[in-house]
């Protein structure tokens, strides 16, 4: 598996959707009501990568053989990672941690030495093995649901 890391650009977003889709569909629908995830899929297109990305977030892509297979995304400014999801026929692989160690690095060189973030039940525990500290538990409203995560914190 050659495993290659880049920025991203305008011509993966719809690809980006559709990794998000799946994983979120197979790792978080079990641990969440299904409605609010029923909803957030819906919504879930190219476009909002568009808004991400103007609103200052970058993205990193994961490819494997030329195709797109996970992704992180970080807000230096802000000190906040956002996005970290691999598809679900490559989760366990360690494409998730070579990303997140990627944006860690990518955080410090561009003058943000810690970060905090908002963990799903399923990503805690990875997060939590690659070095970040839980903060806080809390109900987190969004899609018409209440979804458990982690606030988390790291110092590069
Ligand atoms: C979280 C996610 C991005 C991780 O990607 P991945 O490719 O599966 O992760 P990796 O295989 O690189 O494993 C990451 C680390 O977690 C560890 N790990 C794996 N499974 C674990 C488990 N069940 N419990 C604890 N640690 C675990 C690995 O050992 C690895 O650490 P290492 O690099 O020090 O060995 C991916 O599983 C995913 O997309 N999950 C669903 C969506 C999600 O919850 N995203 C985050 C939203 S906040």
């Amino acid at each position: 598996m050659t495993l290659v890391l880049r920025l991203a650009v305008e011509a993966d977003f719809g690809a980006l959707a559709e990794v998000q889709f799946r994983a979120v569909d197979a790792c978080l629908r079990p641990l969440y009501d299904g409605e609010a995830i029923d909803r957030w899929l819906e919504g879930l297109t190219a476009t909002k990568f568009e808004h991400v990305t103007a609103m200052g977030e970058e993205i990193v892509v994961a490819t494997v053989d030329g195709s797109v297979v996970g992704f992180v995304s970080f807000h230096s400014e802000m000190a906040v990672l956002g996005m970290w999801y691999v598809d679900p026929l490559f989760i366990g692989r360690g494409v998730g941690s070579a990303l997140l160690r990627h944006a860690e690095s990518r955080m410090v060189e561009l003058g943000c030495p810690e970060a905090t973030t908002e963990a799903s039940l399923y990503a805690r525990p990875h997060f939590e093995s690659l070095g970040w500290v839980s903060v806080e538990e809390y109900e987190k409203p969004a899609f018409g649901g209440h979804f458990r995560v982690t606030k988390m914190s790291k110092v590069f």
